[in-house]
């Protein structure tokens, strides 16, 4: 069995209410939301309003995607809107991605890091991920707090490793099949190692039902319909992301059933 999200990013927002029901009414799942800053990645899309005012149009998952820095700040708004999932990126507090912002907004809150250090795994795992543990065990707990499904992403460049860590806090590993920041990007098959590296790091992987407890594998960028989606549903992921190849369609209904039939 797998899940279909359909990504409104590359939806006619002036008609969303149409759009979403279009994709719910042809036999979705769930329904992806792509948060983007313009700082985290290049380019800005839509926040929590938006969430808020599609939550009583629809009674799909919502699968809210943050590719944004900082995402402590934010994950309230997503839950209080009406996310049922909300997914940080483990690159969202790293040294790399700081490095990279203009100083003034460099950081919001101060990372103890040199406590932090202390307490990661392994100064190895220290290295390879450089990143900020610490705050994203704090941001995953919050959001299971605040009764919603936390979910963990990573980009293609980055080693699988740094997930293992928080593999237990975590109810969705989403596996980035391209550079985020935009829909209709060639898909990199780079996830099919880090799938089965998923599988091997935890017995959660759903089995028949999403239920509690499990852990769902999810995809995203460049997932169409034949080969790619058959390949990733035998390597074990069990949701597709889909943007472009929904919605772009020339009949969305045959484009969903394609991906669930893979
Ligand atoms: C990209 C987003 C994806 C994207 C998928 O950063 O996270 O969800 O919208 O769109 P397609 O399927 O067109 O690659
Ligand atoms: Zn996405």
């Amino acid at each position: 069995m797998v899940l279909i999200a359909p990504s409104i990013l590359s939806a006619d927002f002036s008609n969303l209410e149409s759009e979403i029901a279009r994709v719910e009414k042809a036999g979705a799942n769930w329904l992806h939301f792509d948060v983007m800053d313009g700082l985290f990645v290049p380019n800005i899309t839509f926040g929590a309003p938006i969430l808020k005012a599609i939550r009583p149009k629809t009674k799909l998952f919502l699968d809210a995607h943050l590719m944004i820095m900082n995402p402590h700040n934010h994950v309230a708004d997503f839950i209080n809107a009406g996310a049922d999932m909300v997914t940080i990126h483990v690159e969202s507090y790293s040294d790399d991605t700081y490095s990279r912002l203009p100083q003034d907004t460099s950081r919001d809150f101060e990372l103890n890091t040199s406590a932090n250090a202390g307490s990661d795994p392994s100064p190895k795992f220290a290295a390879a991920c450089a990143i900020k543990s610490e705050a994203i065990s704090k941001t995953l707990k919050h959001i299971r707090a605040l009764g919603a499904r936390a979910g963990l992403s990573i980009n293609p460049g980055t080693d699988i490793s740094c997930i293992e860590p928080f593999i237990d806090q975590i109810d969705m590993v989403l596996l980035m099949s391209v550079n985020p920041g935009f829909g209709g990007q060639k898909f990199m098959p780079v996830v099919f190692e880090k799938i089965a590296a998923i599988k091997k790091m935890t017995k959660r992987v759903i089995g028949t039902e999403f239920s509690k407890g499990e852990l769902a594998i999810e995809v995203d960028g460049g997932v169409v319909p034949g080969e790619i989606a058959s390949q990733l549903v035998a390597a074990g992921a069990n949701v597709l992301v889909a943007g472009s190849a929904i919605y772009k369609a020339p009949d969305v209904k045959l484009a969903i059933e394609a991906l669930k039939n893979a």
